[in-house]
């Protein structure tokens, strides 16, 4: 091969190889800011509900308490899964968490529905077709068990806000530690999303 040739060669060979690396640098760039989003409105949500949980304490809703110190926790599993997926992927997890605002348990309530259906029904199922599409089985799982969370988060609260009353008497919530999925169903054997067993779930009461 003559040197002009063979610079040639390199050349194209370099080019490729920089195309390759633009390439996956952008296919991680859009999850990989799904994922800083996704943990920040864990974070926010997180301190949200912990506020909420204060309130619904004071107004005498010691089972919506409940729920949401439950829930919140949930987050906290989401935030801290997402931490690590973000690790994967070289970035770090950071959330500028403000004050939340809290009003009344029935609005904050009504406020609880709408963000979990909004994050199960919209924010999650976009990101998680990102990381599929950029095949990311890591990403994948910490987004879906957020989603499935979310979607499960809202029933709750929904039920809660239906007949509030009933909510003033104690109750128990059990939160998978793995993924964060929130159930009030007792009878629960294994997690249906990630499938570990009852007794490695938190009872929230
Ligand atoms: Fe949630
Ligand atoms: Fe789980």
């Amino acid at each position: 091969m003559n040197r002009t040739r063979t610079i040639a060669v390199l050349t194209l060979v370099a080019v490729l190889t920089a195309a390759a690396a633009y390439a996956a640098g952008k296919q991680h760039a859009t999850t990989l800011d799904n994922l800083r989003d996704a943990f920040s409105v864990e974070a926010v949500a997180k301190a949200r509900y912990e506020a909420y949980a204060a309130k619904a304490a004071e107004e005498g809703y010691s089972g919506i308490a409940a729920l949401f110190r439950a829930v919140a926790m949930s987050e906290g599993v989401h935030g801290a899964n997402h931490a690590e997926a973000l690790k994967t992927l070289g970035g770090v997890a950071a959330a500028e968490v403000k004050p939340p605002l809290v009003k009344s348990t029935m609005d904050n309530l009504k406020v609880a529905v709408r963000t979990e259906r909004n994050e199960s029904g919209k924010i999650y199922p976009a990101y998680v077709k990102q990381a599929i599409a950029e095949s990311n089985p890591q990403v994948v799982m910490s987004l879906k068990g957020a989603m499935a969370s979310e979607g499960g988060h809202a029933r709750l609260f929904s039920k809660a806000l239906k007949k509030m009353e009933d909510w003033k008497n104690s109750v128990v919530i059990l939160v998978c530690r793995t993924c964060g999925y929130t159930t009030d169903d007792l009878e629960l054997k294994f997690c249906p999303f990630c499938t570990h067993p009852r007794k490695e779930f938190a009872e929230v009461k």
